[in-house]
């Protein structure tokens, strides 16, 4: 039985950085850069409907099966015997393919309007459930990086086995520029990306990147941000992934010279993502990285950016 609230809804949701260097499919951070606004709206037939505003929207699918929002209506519907008909308007805020957790804030904001849209009273793990299945839009697998980091804001860290969220509140000087270049990327980017990855790694990796992952999440309980990016430094991933940038290397440099305390691939890249603290010069250290992506002859955009709450109802 439907316990219908609004006819209308409407959710906004931040965008985010996934892995933080060490902590791949495990740390995530929502970031104020970007936000997906979504409006779910009962429809007269019985279907789901996407609609797709922005610029960054247009080389979104609008097929439900394809769609990251669409998955996670469809599945809130089947689980919960809801009959009507919805439309789901996206105002795209979050670039599209770039590793900054686009889908991740479509999937966020579709879930907690949906939970009030139908008072389902959804306890926020449950949520943070249904907004991974929209991933599969894009990753082809359920990753909970992105979604959780955009659904809970701050700093999260998710285990998977047992699935449970530990969120964390960011430093209030922590400072990101996350730098997104101008080249095409693929509709399934973070399938491609994950393609190149190793199936297995050595005992030495697995030592680094859990002392690493570690110090993190230290330096996030502690506030302390250059212990944070001490820390950001993957053996795993990042190696493997590289080659996918251009200009990485040149780009990383750039960053350290211009006095960002880490530099790494945001997500699933191909954005790039610094961190560095309040004081420092942010617009530098964009404008640095911006030109590692112009020794490779592609234009970016660097956005300066902080830590995010999460997703809302507005
Ligand atoms: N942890 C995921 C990956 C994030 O790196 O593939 C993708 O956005």
């Amino acid at each position: 039985m439907e316990r219908l609230m609004e006819d209308k809804i409407t959710a906004r949701a931040p965008s985010s950085t996934a892995n933080i260097g060490p902590g791949f499919d495990v740390f995530g951070l929502a970031l104020d850069a970007f936000y997906d606004i979504v409006t779910l709206e009962i429809i007269q037939t019985h279907s789901i409907q996407v609609e797709i505003h922005g610029e960054h929207g247009k080389a979104i699918p609008l097929k439900v099966e394809a769609n990251a929002a669409g998955l996670v209506i469809k599945k809130m519907i089947e689980d919960h015997h809801i009959e009507s008909g919805l439309k789901i308007i996206i105002e795209k805020g979050v670039p599209a393919g770039y590793g900054v957790g686009s889908s991740a804030a479509s999937a966020s904001a579709t879930a907690i309007a949906f939970n009030a849209m139908f008072n389902l009273n959804l306890d926020k793990n449950s949520l943070v459930r249904y907004a991974a299945m929209g991933e599969v839009a894009t990753a082809g697998s359920i990753h909970y990086d992105n979604v959780s980091a955009s659904l809970l804001g701050g700093f999260v860290i998710v285990r998977t086995e047992p699935l449970s969220f530990v969120k964390i509140d960011a430093p209030k000087d922590l400072t990101l520029c996350v730098v997104v270049p101008k080249i095409n990327v693929p509709q399934k980017k973070t399938e491609i990306a994950r393609s190149v990855l190793p199936t297995q790694v050595s005992l030495k990796q697995l030592t680094s990147n859990v002392a690493n992952a570690c110090t993190i999440v230290a330096g996030f309980m502690l506030g302390d941000v250059e212990l944070i990016a001490k820390a950001v430094n993957d053996v795993v991933v990042e190696p493997a992934r590289k080659r996918l940038i251009p200009g990485y290397e040149q780009l990383k440099k750039n960053a350290l010279d211009a006095g960002a305390l880490a530099v790494t691939i945001s997500g699933a890249g191909p954005s790039m993502i610094s961190f560095s603290k309040v004081g420092q010069n942010a617009e530098n250290i964009c404008k640095a990285m911006e030109n590692g992506f112009k020794s490779a002859n592609v234009d970016s955009k660097g956005f300066i950016c902080k830590p995010s709450d999460g997703a809302k109802i507005i």
